[in-house]
This record gives structure tokens, C-alpha cells and sequence, in this order.
């Protein structure tokens, strides 16, 4: 498959994410549900539909095609893992953490609302995605929702997505009783970006594998496909950081060195970065083996995060 069609793929599978994404965030409260607030509604609506890559619920769907599943409810799993990386971008953009106004080519959500609404759309998205998996249309199955449920918790709570969050914070040296060290190792800086990034990466692989009914190995496959994918994720995010520019990226460009982030750009320099980030497209894309051409796909996938221009 060319580069031109793997991005016509991950772009039709986009639009299918959304219109799944547009029926959660209906105006009409869903059952149990007492009433939908306007503004909390249209803010999450703002955050969540119009603009993004959709990468990890495509991920997902890919994963469980691997594995022969390709229903409408494996797409409502991909869309659980897109509410929950809206609403962490949304977080991530706040002033009290990147301070960004400018996100997938506008207005930051607490800019273009507030911050107190903004909050509450991280809440409320992030509430819904698990509304959304344990929901039975998502699988007929108790034991797979459970697991959908404790795969994704597990990657965005304290020992994932959030927890690297904070350690990404604390790198920056913003908080003074912090006892973590202000230079980061090469290990400490794959653990915070195996967190905050690749946590959730990991989990849309594994996701799929789950709805896929993928035994043991094909599961342990493909998590270790999202964890190298991940780690390639956030270096590419890196370095699109250092070299691209805020139009082409639809949000702010060099802010990692100003902030003084802890990256493996900064650590080892882009060359270094840019070896290491190919290096980690084949391993990914060896950990697939097993799969034969029914993995093409998200071995392309691999090639896409290390060749993205946004
Ligand atoms: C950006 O993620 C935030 C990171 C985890 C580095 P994406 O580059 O996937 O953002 P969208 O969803 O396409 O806007
Ligand atoms: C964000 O990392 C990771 C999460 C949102 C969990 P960054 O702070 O590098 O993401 P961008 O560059 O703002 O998209
Ligand atoms: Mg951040
Ligand atoms: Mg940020
Ligand atoms: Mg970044």
C-alpha cells in the first residue's frame, strides 16, 4: 500500500470515528442521563469532533481486523479511546500545565470557552469513554467489556497517561518541594514518554486485540506493537516540535525547549533522535510477524508516525 492510500485509509476511517463521536455527543441526553448542559456539550463537541488524526481508535479498528473483527462495535471501542486522548489534550493545554492557546489548527478549548468548562469537558469526556465500554452494544460479552474497561483505565490513570503527565511536569522543575531530579536519564525519559504517550497508544492496540477475541500471543503481539509504536509516537512529536511550525502543526512549535521539557530531542539531539525513531518503525513493525500481510496495514501505520507532518 502506497503512502497516499494508507492516508485515504486513516482519513475515511476518521470520518467514520466521528459520525460514532457526533452520535455520544448528540444533544439528546441518553438514557439514565438527567440532562445534557449546552455549554458543557458544545465545548466537548469543540474538543472532541473537527480536526485530529484520529490515530489510536484507527489503531484499534486495525488491530481487531487483524483478528477478523470489524463490527460497528469495535468502533464504538475506538471512539471510547479518542474521548479519553480529546479530553487529555484538552487537560494538557490548560495554563496550569503547557499553556497552549492554539490546538489542532484553533483555538484552545479553554480559550475559546473557559477554563472552568474546559476542566469539566476533561471530565466529562474522559467519564463517557468508559460509559461508552461498558455499554453491552459495545460487546455482548461482560468479561470483554471488563477487560476493554480495566485495558484503558490502567493506561490513563496514575500509572499511565496522567501519571506521565505529571512526571513531564515535574521535569520542567516547576514544583519546589519536588524531590525528582530536574536532568532526566535516558530511562527516566522513556518511562514519563512510555506514560503520558504511550500508554495510551499501547492500550488502542491491545484494545483491539481484546474485541478481536486474540489469544494470549496475538494480545502480547500487539501491545508490544503500540509500546515500540508509542515510543516512535512521542519522538515524532518531538521532533515535529524542534523542526515544524504552528501552521503546518495546528498548535505551537517550540515550547518543548522553552519550557523546558524533557525530551529525547533535547537528551540525545535530532540526528540521534531521528536514528533512533527508524529503528523503532522496524521493531514495531517485526513485532507484526506473526501476523503475515494480515498486518500490512499497521505496519504502515508504523511508517506513517515516523513520516507524519502533523
Ligand atoms: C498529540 O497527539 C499529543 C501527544 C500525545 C503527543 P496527536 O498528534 O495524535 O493529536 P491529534 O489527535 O492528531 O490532534
Ligand atoms: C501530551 O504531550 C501528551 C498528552 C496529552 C497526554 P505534549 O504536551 O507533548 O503534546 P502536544 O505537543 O501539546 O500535543
Ligand atoms: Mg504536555
Ligand atoms: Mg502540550
Ligand atoms: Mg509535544
Amino acid at each position: 500500500m502506497s503512502a497516499e492510500s494508507f492516508e485515504s485509509r486513516l482519513a475515511s476511517a476518521a470520518e467514520t470515528v466521528d459520525a460514532v463521536l457526533e452520535d455520544l455527543l448528540a444533544a439528546t441526553a441518553r438514557a439514565g442521563e438527567i440532562a445534557r448542559p449546552d455549554r458543557l456539550l458544545d465545548a466537548m463537541r469543540y474538543a472532541t469532533l473537527g480536526g485530529g488524526k484520529r490515530l489510536r481508535p484507527f489503531l484499534l479498528a486495525e488491530a481487531a481486523r487483524v483478528f477478523g473483527a470489524d463490527g460497528a462495535n469495535v468502533l464504538r471501542a475506538a471512539a471510547s479511546v479518542e474521548l479519553i486522548h480529546s479530553y487529555s489534550l484538552v487537560h494538557d493545554d490548560l495554563p496550569a500545565m503547557d499553556n497552549d492557546d492554539l490546538r489542532r489548527g484553533r483555538a484552545t478549548a479553554h480559550r475559546a470557552y473557559d477554563e472552568a468548562t474546559a476542566i469539566l469537558v476533561g471530565d466529562s469526556l474522559l467519564t463517557l469513554a468508559f460509559d461508552v465500554l461498558a455499554d453491552e452494544k459495545t460487546d455482548p460479552d461482560p468479561a470483554v467489556r471488563v477487560d476493554l474497561v480495566a485495558t484503558l483505565a490502567i493506561a490513563s490513570g496514575l500509572g499511565g497517561m496522567a501519571g506521565g503527565q505529571m512526571l513531564d511536569l515535574a521535569a520542567e522543575g516547576r514544583f519546589a518541594d519536588d524531590k525528582a531530579p530536574l536532568s532526566l536519564s535516558m530511562d527516566d525519559i522513556l518511562r514519563l514518554q512510555a506514560m503520558k504517550t504511550g500508554a495510551l497508544i499501547t492500550a488502542s492496540a491491545e484494545m483491539g486485540a481484546i474485541i478481536g477475541r486474540a489469544d494470549k500471543a496475538g494480545r502480547k503481539a500487539l501491545r508490544d506493537y503500540g509500546h515500540l509504536l508509542g515510543q516512535a509516537f512521542q519522538i515524532a512529536d518531538d521532533l515535529l516540535d524542534v523542526e515544524s511550525d504552528a501552521k503546518t502543526l495546528g498548535k505551537a512549535t517550540g515550547k518543548d525547549s522553552s519550557m523546558g521539557k524533557a525530551t529525547l530531542v533535547g537528551l540525545m539531539g535530532v540526528e540521534a533522535a531521528r536514528e533512533r525513531l527508524a529503528g523503532l518503525v522496524a521493531e514495531a513493525e517485526a513485532a507484526l510477524n506473526p501476523f503475515g500481510d494480515k498486518a500490512d496495514v499497521l505496519r504502515q501505520a508504523a511508517r506513517f508516525v515516523a513520516d507524519r507532518r502533523n
